[in-house]
């Protein structure tokens, strides 16, 4: 196929190629040869992360190939073009944005767009949070979080959880611990950390009563509490609501209310990050509003902006304006087009009644994903909220072992038929299926006899 296959005129001047000999003559080099020899131009990280599927543009809830085939997107780009790549009310707003300007420092000079996002963002964030620090990524979210509850509490101490992801900076990093080849070579991480286990109903130790998860972790908890570190050192427990790289795990209600609890009595801060469950996922604007539980401190991107890159640390002023001045800054966080694209997101969940859809849809695909659970022995969990879905594949007949190899194989036989879907959990066994928030019902439909036919290749 030749450089302009399914539009793809992304051509560049091989002048580098030719300058080293590696290239005979000036010419253009096609995409398919540079996708060939991206393995040594992009670090392994990227390069050797799956599929690496080759795209030449996006709509809807569909990719285009550089293979000229068209790919549903049951991922989103991790959760992050929540109303579909490229809506057109995005496009516009980022676009009219551009055309005025594409970047000033904020602190430095001031844009409407950051204005309007802040003096919107609470009417849609859980509880009293109406104060922010933007950023550029979830990473940057999580870090201002901590370091926001670190200075204004002056304590060293923050908790979080097995199975965590939080994100890959130094801080975040040592948060994470969703697997542990994330950490491999890192050390001496950020001191202060401590882990403790999360809620985990399907790998609760009694498997027949797994709200006994929440016991599990609440002692844990407090046994830290009393052995490692005095809840006087602690400046914040930082959870995602709902694990996303974890595994797409779906805590007990009453998790999140004993840590709120404890929280509260301890004078600890309550740290949710919403990177990934955020802005529409579960049904409601936030995991948080889904179980009734108000944070102190929320980090928040991936979806905030359709892909434009933005994050946020959001609080109440009453803490957030005990942050010191120049303690923590930025250079490209709050940029003007990403705080257009990010307003324009909200409204277009608004208008579109994307809430309601994710909430009944998301019902009907873990229905038809519970399905397919009693159809192929695989498949050992079904779970999620609103359209934060997953599958978690076991070596059929076993207690709950994972299935990496089953996981990846499905996933291989899917793309083959035209779906992108993503692993998450441990071991890698688990199959997130997080497709945008206006998905209709025909597309899941269709995204599930793509699962089945996949599901039936593996036997
Ligand atoms: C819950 C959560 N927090 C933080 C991050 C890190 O976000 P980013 O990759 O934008 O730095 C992620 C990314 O997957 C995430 O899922």
């Amino acid at each position: 196929m030749g450089g302009s296959a399914g539009g793809g005129r992304f051509l560049v001047r091989s002048a580098i190629a030719y300058e080293k000999g590696t290239s005979s003559k000036l010419e253009p080099e096609s995409y398919e040869e540079l996708v060939k020899r991206r393995g040594k131009m992009l670090a392994p990280s990227l390069a050797e992360d799956w599929p690496n599927l080759p795209v030449v543009g996006a709509q809807g809830l569909y990719l285009y190939g550089l293979d000229g085939k068209r790919y549903i997107d049951f991922m989103s780009a991790f959760g992050v073009v929540n109303v579909g790549h490229n809506h057109p009310a995005v496009i516009a707003a980022a676009r009219e944005q551009m055309e005025k300007q594409v970047h000033g420092a904020v602190g430095v000079t001031l844009h409407e767009s950051v204005l309007r996002l802040a003096a919107l963002l609470p009417e849609i964030l859980p509880g009293r949070l109406d104060m922010f620090f933007f950023g550029n990524s979830g990473s940057e979210a999580v870090e201002g979080s901590i370091k926001l509850a670190r200075n204004v509490t002056k304590r060293p101490g923050i908790i979080a959880f097995m199975g965590a992801f939080h994100g890959r900076t130094y801080g975040a990093a040592t948060l994470t611990a969703s697997k542990a080849v994330y950490r491999i070579g890192l050390d001496p991480f950020v001191g202060g950390i401590y882990h403790v286990p999360y809620a985990d109903p399907y790998h609760s130790s009694y498997p027949d009563e797994p709200e006994k998860c929440v016991d599990e972790s609440i002692n844990s908890l407090e046994v830290a509490l009393k052995r490692l570190v005095a809840p006087s050192q602690v400046a914040a427990i930082i959870v995602e609501p709902i694990q996303g790289e974890g595994g797409y795990i779906v805590p007990p209600k009453e998790f999140l209310f004993r840590l709120r609890e404890i929280c509260t009595e301890k004078d600890i801060l309550l740290i949710f990050d919403e990177v990934q469950s955020g802005f529409g996922r579960t049904g409601e604007w936030f995991a948080a509003q889904a179980f009734g539980v108000e944070p102190d401190i929320m980090a928040v991107a991936k979806g905030i902006a359709s892909g434009f890159p933005l994050g946020a640390v959001c609080a109440h002023q009453e803490l957030m304006s005990r942050w010191e001045p120049t303690v923590h800054g930025t250079t490209f966080g709050g940029n003007p087009v990403s705080c257009a694209a990010s307003v324009a997101t909200i409204e277009t969940i608004r208008r579109e009644g994307l809430l309601q859809n994710a909430r009944e849809n998301g019902k009907y695909l873990l229905n038809r994903l519970k399905e397919l659970k009693e159809s192929h022995r695989l498949i050992g969990d079904a779970r999620g909220l609103g359209l934060m879905t997953a599958m978690e594949f076991i070596v059929p007949g076993s207690d709950r072992e994972p299935n990496a190899a089953a996981a990846k194989s499905f996933l291989n036989e899917s793309l083959s038929r035209g779906m992108l879907m993503y692993p998450c959990g441990s071991a890698g066994h688990a199959v997130r299926l997080a497709p945008p928030l206006n998905v209709t019902r025909d597309q899941i439909d269709e995204a599930m006899k793509i699962a089945d036919e996949s599901l039936n290749a593996l036997k």
